[in-house]
């Protein structure tokens, strides 16, 4: 055991060091180069297309150099003192169009089959109504009633940074989160009280128009339970960097309770 406890110990300070954790990014990191890690198939879908994208601009960009170093050093005029007099290839030419076409197509297929299954909304057990304001957010579930006929309704502030409690991310934490269950389908419609809003979320893989006098729908399905950071998206005047947005995944009981809470208080 007391091997183990040590082997831990190593482990644990070698983490350390590196910066190396097994917990998942659900916010922006110091010199973060990659995606923040997926909460819901979409975002999944999103990195995997990033990947084959990926594959085929490795391809593309090295043929590419390597014909353009290929074309400058053997056609330098020292090199080649008489110059060609060709001036048309019919096979060339067809090869250089058909091969970009094809490689669109097989690009294309990946690519259309993420941007329906983003449009998608499957049959939603849970609608929440999100508004941007200057400059905050505010959610809305109607779904749910009290005897005073009142729904649950809230505005979400960033907390200033002189109210900042420890471990808490500059920028990015709000006084009211918005709770979202896992494993269950969520329809989220985005609209704004004044001017365009953005609600994004990069580990949910949502970035949707918040648009005045308009309502934009998409649907969330998330996996695991955690709290996922994002801010507004669309320039909307002095104070659009400080409407972050918070929601917080827990599980399904945790969920009916905290809806309790806000109906009955
Ligand atoms: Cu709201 Cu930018």
């Amino acid at each position: 055991m007391i091997i183990n406890k040590n082997i831990s110990v190593i482990y644990l300070t070698l983490f350390t060091c590196l910066n190396l954790s097994f917990a998942n990014c659900d916010a922006p990191e110091n010199w973060q180069m990659g995606f923040q890690d997926p909460a819901t198939p979409i975002m999944e879908g999103v990195i995997n297309l990033h990947h084959d994208l990926m594959f085929f601009i490795v391809l593309v960009s090295i043929f590419v150099t390597w014909m353009l170093v290929r074309t400058l050093w053997y056609f330098e005029q020292t090199q080649n003192i008489i110059p060609s007099t060709l001036t048309h290839g019919t096979f060339i030419e067809i090869i250089w169009t058909v091969t970009p076409a094809f490689i669109l197509l097989i690009i294309a297929i990946p690519s259309f089959s993420l941007l329906y299954a983003m449009d998608e909304i499957i049959s939603p057990a849970i609608t929440i109504k999100i508004l941007g304001h200057q400059w905050y957010w505010s959610y809305e579930y109607s779904d749910y009633i009290n005897d005073k006929d009142d729904i649950v309704t809230f505005d979400s502030y960033m907390v200033p940074e002189e109210d900042l409690e420890t471990g808490q991310l500059r920028l990015l934490e709000v006084d009211n989160r918005v709770v979202v269950p896992i494993k269950t389908h969520v329809r989220v419609i985005v609209s704004a009280a004044d001017v365009l809003h953005s609600w994004a979320v990069p580990s949910l893989g949502i970035k949707c128009d918040a648009i005045p006098g308009r309502l934009n729908q998409t649907s969330i399905f998330i996996k695991r339970e955690g709290l996922y950071y994002g801010q507004c998206s669309e320039i909307c005047g002095i104070n659009h960097g400080f409407m972050p947005i918070v929601v917080e995944a827990v599980s399904l009981p945790n969920y009916v309770a905290w809806i309790y809470n806000k109906l009955s208080t």
